[in-house]
């Protein structure tokens, strides 16, 4: 601790003359003070960097007219997932005892950024070869300023295990509407169906029944209270996987000490997550939809029960497939019906009706709903919950 004050006290006056000297902002004293706000958990030499990099106002001009800001917040980088191995995993070529004084050569901020992201291939080997090969590699190849690196989708200082979903929703609002003009219900399916396990069409895709709590959205779990996965472990008897009765079991346990019902949301994800970097072209996109609505459609085979870890990462559990198609579990699984693929023949024929008839999809689907309706309606009313 005295090293890191003694520390503390050198970059503050660094960064007084640095402030003064290169920045010529002395006169805002608030600026370099937000160099004490660097966290403990950093080790010395990431502080040192922070010292001067956690300074909002730190930029410096491009030659192209563009400002590349210098800064790194300090927490969430601390907080992020490699927060523990320093800046040097990423910046290998940054010789503490020249810099900031040999400047380097940066003649765009999209070219220091795919400069940088070179670095996280070297640790993510398996990523990077994916996405090498993805639409969104050919279109930077192509130069298409806009399309994402590795920071592009999970940022590159507060990286955690969360970032990547949202992001893709962040840049292409606009395409999600025009789904819609082939996919009835594409907001559900939005909800429903992750996006990679249409755009990543070679990827092997599973049932991820998630624990949703109503107005509460996905249920996290709790610090302190018994893991997921050992309330998992237990109501899996026989350990071969969670079958309909055992799923039931779990339910109840959770919705014991759980401050409303919990039940479970099922989505269509990708059996590995890291295949989520193999984006195609959408002429590559899965569109068919018996890929999904058929009885025993490849998703279907695979079943994990989930909820999100504190971190972010979603806990799974293996269960059996045939509890999709199962009476018990249907007052654990109220919403998720994803006709054809989970239940009865009997919905496969509803579904077929429904886009026969030549009436074409969007009509076809309005019957169906409204089918579907009254079944689910019966359903509900006979399962008794
Ligand atoms: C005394 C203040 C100061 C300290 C301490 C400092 N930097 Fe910098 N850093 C700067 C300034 C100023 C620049 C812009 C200099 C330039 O590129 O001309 C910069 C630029 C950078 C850049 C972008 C340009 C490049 O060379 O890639 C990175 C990355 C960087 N610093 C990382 C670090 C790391 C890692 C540390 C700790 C080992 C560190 N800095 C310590 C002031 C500092
Ligand atoms: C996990 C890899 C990684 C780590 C660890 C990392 N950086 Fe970076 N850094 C990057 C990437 C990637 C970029 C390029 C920016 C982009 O793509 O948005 C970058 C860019 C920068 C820049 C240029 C400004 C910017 O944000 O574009 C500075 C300054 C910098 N880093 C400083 C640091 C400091 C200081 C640390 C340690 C506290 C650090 N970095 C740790 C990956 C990392
Ligand atoms: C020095 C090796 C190293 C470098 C360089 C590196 N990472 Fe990591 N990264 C790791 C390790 C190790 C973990 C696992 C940390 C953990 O489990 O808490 C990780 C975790 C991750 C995760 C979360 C994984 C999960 O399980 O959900 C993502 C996303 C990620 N890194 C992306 C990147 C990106 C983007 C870059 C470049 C900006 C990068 N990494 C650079 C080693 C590295
Ligand atoms: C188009 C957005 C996108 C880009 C670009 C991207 N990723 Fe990912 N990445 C994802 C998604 C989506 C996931 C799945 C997990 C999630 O949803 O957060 C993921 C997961 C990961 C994981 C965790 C994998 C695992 O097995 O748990 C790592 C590590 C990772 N990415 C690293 C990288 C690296 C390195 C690059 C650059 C070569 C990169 N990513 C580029 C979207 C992206
Ligand atoms: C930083 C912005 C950005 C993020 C984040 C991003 N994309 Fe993209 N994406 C682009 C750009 C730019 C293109 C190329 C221009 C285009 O074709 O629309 C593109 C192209 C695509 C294409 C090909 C479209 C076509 O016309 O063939 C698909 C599919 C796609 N992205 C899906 C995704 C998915 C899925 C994610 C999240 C995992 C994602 N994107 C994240 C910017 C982004
Ligand atoms: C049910 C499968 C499916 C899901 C889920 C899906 N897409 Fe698509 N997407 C497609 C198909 C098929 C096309 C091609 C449409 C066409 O060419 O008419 C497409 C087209 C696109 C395009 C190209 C632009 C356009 O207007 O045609 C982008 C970008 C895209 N999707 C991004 C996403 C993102 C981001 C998500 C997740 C939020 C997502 N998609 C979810 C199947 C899907
Ligand atoms: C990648 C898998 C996938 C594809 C491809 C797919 N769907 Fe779906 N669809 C689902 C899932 C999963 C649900 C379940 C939603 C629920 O009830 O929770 C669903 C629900 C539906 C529903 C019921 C919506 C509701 O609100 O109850 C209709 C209708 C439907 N899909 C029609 C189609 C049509 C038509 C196509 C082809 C143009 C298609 N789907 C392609 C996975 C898919």
């Amino acid at each position: 601790m005295a090293r890191l004050q003694r520390l503390d006290a050198t970059m503050r006056a660094a960064m007084r003359h640095f402030c003064a000297v290169v920045l010529a902002v002395a006169a805002q004293p608030a600026l370099c003070a937000a160099a004490d706000a660097v966290e403990p958990a950093l080790s010395d030499a990431d502080a040192a960097c922070l010292g001067c990099h956690s300074m909002e106002a730190l930029a410096r001009s491009l030659p192209d007219g563009e400002t590349l800001s210098l800064h790194v917040a300090a927490g969430p980088y601390a907080r992020s997932v490699h927060g523990a191995f320093g800046c040097g995993a990423c910046h290998a070529d940054i010789d503490a005892s020249v810099h900031p004084a040999q400047g380097k050569d940066i003649q765009s901020r999209r070219q220091y950024a795919i400069e940088r992201a070179e670095a996280c291939g070297l640790c993510h080997a398996d990523a990077a070869e994916r996405h090498a090969g993805s639409v969104h590699a050919r279109r930077a190849a192509e130069g298409d300023p806009l399309a994402p690196l590795c920071s592009g989708c999970h940022g590159s200082h507060a990286v955690t295990p969360r970032t990547a979903y949202e992001t893709c929703v962040r840049c292409h609002s606009a395409d999600l509407a025009a789904h819609a003009k082939w996919l009835p219900n594409s907001r559900t399916h939005h909800e429903v169906v992750s996006c990679a396990a249409c755009h990543a069409p070679e990827a092997p895709r599973m049932i991820d029944l998630r624990l949703h709590g109503g107005a509460a959205g996905w249920v996290v779990e709790q610090e302190g209270a018994t893991p997921f996965g050992e309330l998992a472990r237990a109501a899996d008897a026989d350990g071969d996987g969670l079958d309909a009765l055992e799923l039931r079991g779990l339910l109840q346990r959770i919705n014991r000490d759980a401050p409303g019902p919990r039940r479970l949301r099922g989505r269509v994800e990708l059996r590995e997550d890291v295949l989520a970097h193999g984006l195609l072209a959408r002429e590559e996109a899965i569109r068919a939809c018996d890929s999904c609505h058929r009885y025993g459609a490849e998703p279907f085979r695979n079943v994990t029960v989930s909820i999100v870890g504190t971190d972010g990462r979603p806990l799974r559990y293996p269960a059996k497939a045939e509890i999709l198609g199962s009476a018990l579990a249907v007052e654990s699984l109220p919403e998720f019906y994803a006709i054809g693929g989970t239940r009865s023949p009997f919905l496969d024929l509803l579904f077929l009706l429904a886009l026969a008839g030549g009436i074409g999809v969007p009509a076809g689907h309005m019957t169906l709903k409204w089918l579907f309706r009254k079944h689910r309606a019966r359903r509900a009313g006979s399962g008794g919950e």
